[in-house]
């Protein structure tokens, strides 16, 4: 059986394409269309195409013995992994973001209901400043929250700052800086390193280009 690696779909399963073609793979049986979402990588891996967020777990069962996700995914698991490598690709940040009329940064007695589908950064994130909040648990459209009454803040990925300006919030503090890296199951990687050593070759070549 080929080794695997489990790759987030969308945006960083499109920016990855994008650093294998540089080093001349032809990437047309990974991107083809279809609804398969087991492909043929190149390198002799076949890759899964998953959710951000079952990256890690494909990895943890050993199922893949890679996988490239985004930071953010990361932090928010307890799964051990080694990571590789920083890809550099699917760069954005996390941030705490609210209306403009309430004041993160100089009101420290304020108890925050924070929507969020990343429990474990927001946690630490208000820890460490110091501050009174209580998770409001979403699993997309943070953006509405505020506007809906269910929460006073949010902490969300933030691209362009589009989405945030099109609710009319805006960004108190950025939190942590994303990219996508590329991670290994500890015994899988000490098993099939040789076999998966090309395609991290030609990773680490495209990134440093
Ligand atoms: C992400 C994120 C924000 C938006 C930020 O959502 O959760 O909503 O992108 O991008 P911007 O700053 O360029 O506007 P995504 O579209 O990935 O969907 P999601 O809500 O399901 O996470």
């Amino acid at each position: 059986m080929k080794p695997r690696i489990a790759i987030a779909r969308g945006r960083i399963l499109n920016d990855v394409v994008r650093l294998l073609q540089t080093q001349g793979l032809d990437t047309s049986a990974l991107t083809a269309s279809g609804r398969s979402l087991m492909r043929p990588l190149g390198y002799g891996i076949e890759a899964i195409i998953v959710r951000s967020s079952d990256v890690p777990i494909y990895v943890r069962r050993g199922a893949c013995v890679l996988g490239i996700t985004g930071y953010d995914t990361l932090c928010e698991t307890s799964a051990p992994f080694y990571e590789l490598l920083d890809l550099g690709i699917a760069r954005c940040r996390m941030s705490i973001a609210g209306p403009k009329n309430l004041d993160f940064v100089t009101d420290p007695t304020r108890h925050w209901r924070v929507a969020t589908k990343y429990p474990r950064i927001t946690a630490a994130a208000f820890e460490q400043r110091g501050r009174y909040y209580e998770i409001v648990p979403l699993s997309g459209a943070m953006e509405t929250a505020p506007e809906t009454g269910i929460a006073d803040c949010i902490v969300d990925l933030v691209d362009t700052g589009k989405t945030l300006k099109a609710h009319d919030l805006m960004v108190y503090e950025d939190i942590l800086d994303v990219s996508s890296r590329l991670i290994a199951n500890p015994s899988g990687y000490f098993r099939e390193r040789a076999r998966v050593q090309p395609l991290l070759t030609a990773l680490a070549k495209a990134v440093a280009a």
